[in-house]
Formats: structure tokens, sequence, C-alpha cells
């Protein structure tokens, strides 16, 4: 969730900025997101694509920088030694605005055949995208798989606007407004460590139970949900334990992690840890049930059928709600039906202090995908609607609720 960006109280003094422009009518508005940032004392270096020269003229982003502006690669160097080198690694961030499809699909492609392209491919930077084309253009498969292959690599993309677009049509592809780009460049560059000095522990992933030596019972939590959060806390200040299930996902950098199988061993692990720990976050999705009687050897087919007796695993969230004391507790509800109501019930039985509802059944939400789409319900009965978004993103939103009540107790 984007912060609101009180100009004079921010500082950029000693960060640099790199600005790529690509060719379509919005490189104007690309001017304004220049001069606010120079407003704001960034060091702004510009890079323009040949076709941004046409609509804007390089002298008005050079007197606005008050930097040379490179519009192209075999230009004789000015100050750099390789110039698309020399600005990748000066970047703190680096912001294409507008990005056009072209540009979104070089990057998408690994295509570097300009100072744009090669420059943003070389640099280890944040790269923002600000995407803006016509609406048909925007909605075309091809462009959305492109973004959407962009934004796993970790790009983060500002979604354009809805209006009326240069072209006459009436739609998405609105580049979106430079103070709303100059918030999410100012998080990128002064990332909030509200979380400093707390200990969070952070549940993701499923667990297994198993039923023999080669088979369990388990769901289709990914982990992405859980880990999304652990590494936003982690970047938040925070020391964060990871308590995971069985997963793809890498480590987030600064996150400590403790592999778990069951719900049995995900309860001990976070029972080891949890006096420690002032918030606990349980994103995972633990099992219910598990085997009455493990098998020690292979379950043979010898017949038709087969019963397996469950019996009821330990509510992990449910024993630290009882001694959870001053610590926040946040719970996830998984419904596929009356979601406020059944999350709600949650919230008050588990002691959450608030709640992530989350529709599995709904499009973009749950288990396995990239975004998720929730409501926040506290234990007073609050709910926020909190719209479809990347997991990272709501990773942010989830921890800035929590934040909010360790700022109201202080
Ligand atoms: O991992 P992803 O693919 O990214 O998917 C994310 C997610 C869908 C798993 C996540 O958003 C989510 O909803 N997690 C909670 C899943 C779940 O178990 O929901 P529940 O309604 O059954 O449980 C309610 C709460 O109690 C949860 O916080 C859960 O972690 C906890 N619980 C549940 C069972 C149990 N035995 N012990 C628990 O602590």
């Amino acid at each position: 969730m984007l912060r609101t960006c009180k100009p004079e109280s921010i500082n950029l003094s000693g960060k640099n900025i790199v600005l790529g422009v690509s060719g379509g009518i919005a490189a104007y508005k690309a001017c304004e997101l220049t001069s606010r940032l120079k407003k704001l004392n960034a060091n702004i270096d510009v890079i323009m694509t040949r076709s941004a020269a046409e609509f804007v003229a390089p002298l008005t982003f050079q007197s606005l920088s008050l930097n040379q502006v490179v519009t192209d690669m075999f230009d004789a160097p000015k100050y750099w030694e390789v110039e698309h080198i020399s600005l990748a690694k000066k970047a703190d961030v680096f912001v294409i605005a507008p990005a056009t499809a072209n540009i979104i699909g070089k990057l998408a492609n690994g295509i570097a055949d300009d100072m744009l392209s090669t420059t943003a491919m070389a640099t280890k930077a944040q790269v923002v995208i600000v995407p803006a084309m016509n609406v048909n253009m925007y909605e075309n498969p091809v462009v959305q798989k492109n973004i959407e292959a962009l934004k796993e690599l970790g790009y983060i993309i500002i979604d354009p606007d809805e209006g009326r677009l240069a072209c006459g049509d009436i739609g998405k592809g609105k580049m979106a407004e430079p103070a709303e780009i100059v918030e999410k460049l100012v998080e990128v560059l002064m990332p909030k460590r509200d979380l400093e000095g707390k200990t969070v522990i952070v549940t993701a992933g499923p667990t297994r139970e198993a039923i023999d030596p080669v088979r369990y019972i388990s769901n289709h939590s990914s982990g992405k949900m859980g880990y999304a959060i652990a590494d936003k806390a982690a970047k938040r200040g925070a020391r964060v334990l990871l308590v995971s299930g069985p997963t793809n996902l890498a480590t987030p950098t600064g996150v400590e992690r403790i592999d778990i199988e069951s719900t049995a061993d995900m309860l001990s692990k976070v029972l080891m840890h949890f006096q420690n720990a002032d918030i606990i976050i349980k994103s995972a999705a633990p099992a219910d049930y598990t085997v009455e009687e493990y098998s020690s050897q292979k379950i043979k087919k010898s017949s038709d059928e087969l019963t397996l007796k469950l019996k009821k695993n330990p509510d992990i969230a449910y024993e630290l709600g009882k001694i959870k004391g001053h610590r926040i507790l946040v719970g996830f509800a998984a419904e596929t039906n009356d979601l406020i109501e059944n999350a709600k019930t949650k919230v008050n039985k588990k002691n959450f202090d608030f709640i992530v509802a989350n529709d599995v059944t709904a499009e973009g939400a749950g288990f396995g995908t990239d975004t998720n789409v929730v409501k926040l319900i506290d234990k007073d009965g609050e709910v926020v609607d909190v719209p479809k978004m990347q997991k990272t993103e709501l990773a942010d939103v989830i921890l800035d609720k929590v934040s909010e009540i360790i700022s109201k107790r202080a």
C-alpha cells in the first residue's frame, strides 16, 4: 500500500534514479516526474529511446534533471566510460515511465538492442515499470504475459489508470500519475524499518501427514503468501523465523528458516520460539487431520478399498491464542463459503488480533497464485476489503496493520 508522500519531509539527496523514457505520448508526464524527483533532491539520469525523443526534446529532460540525457548507445561517451554499464551500476532505482509494449517485450524476453534496454538489463537495482499504451495493446495477451513474467522476476509494475486515452479509446492504459510513481520510488529508496527490534514468527506452506513411508496427506499451499510476509518483515527490520512446510521456494534474505513436515512438528517448533516472539503470523495451511495409525511399511494395494482412520491434529493457532499475552497474533482463514462469518468465528475462537480472510475459490486468490484477494477482519469485527494484488504487496498491507497495532499500544 502506498504511503502518503509529504514532499517536504522527504529528502532523496544522495539517491540516484535512472529514468528510462520510451516512445509514447505519456513521455510528457515523465517531465513532471523528473521535476518532482528533482525537488526531492534526487539525482536523475534520463535515458530516452529514439522514439521518446520524437515526443519530447531531450533538452527538456536535460533542463529539468540538470544532467546530460542519453539518447543513443552509439553516441560518443560524454562522461561515462561504458555508459550503459556505468548508469546501470549507478542506479539506486531504475524506473521506466512511460514503458511501451515494446520495451516491456524486450525486457521480458532478454532483448537488449539500445541504450535503455541494455542499461535496464545490466542493472542490479530495483526496476519499476510504468506501462502506458492503447487499451487494446495493454490487454493483448502477449503484453499481459510479458508483464506477468516481469512481475515474477521481481520487477515492480505500476498499473496504468483507466480513462480516455490519447488515441480516443476509453480504457486502461493511461500512465499512472507522477505523484503515485514518486510514492513508489520513495518506498523503494527509503524502505520502512518499523519492525526493528521485533521478532516475528511466520508459518508458511503446507504440512504433510505421513500415511506410510511413501504417502502423505497434504494440501495445495505453495508457501508464497508466508514467504512474502517473511521477506517483507525482514526488510522492515524484524528478526524473522520462518517455520515452513515443504515448498520449492528460496529462503528470503535475512530470514531464519526452520523446516517442518507435520502439523505436530510445526506446533513444537513454533512453541520453541514463542517466548521470544513479539508477532506471530499464521499463514501456513496445517493439515487438520493426521492418520491414527502410521504404517511403517508401504501399504500394499491388496484390496479394492482402503479405509484410513484420521484423528484431529492440534490447532496451533488456538493453542497460541490461549497463551499469547502481549503478543500480536495474526491468522489466516481459507474459506470456500460464508467468508466473513467463518473468519469472524475464527478470530474469536483463536484469539487473533486480526485475520486475513481469503475466499480460495475466487479468481487470483488463495493457494499457489502470485496474487491474493482478502478481507482484513479485526477482533472488533471491522472488515477492510483489500483488492486483488501481488502477495508481495499484500504482505506489506498486513505488516502495515501489525505496525498500526504496535503504534496504538505504544
Ligand atoms: O501458500 P500459498 O499457496 O501462497 O497460499 C496461501 C494460503 C491460501 C495457504 C493462505 O493465504 C491461507 O489462507 N492460509 C491459512 C490456511 C488455513 O489453514 O486456513 P484455516 O482456515 O484452515 O485455518 C485458520 C487459521 O488457523 C490459519 O491461520 C491456520 O494457519 C491456523 N491453523 C489451522 C489448522 C491447524 N491445525 N492449526 C492452525 O494453526
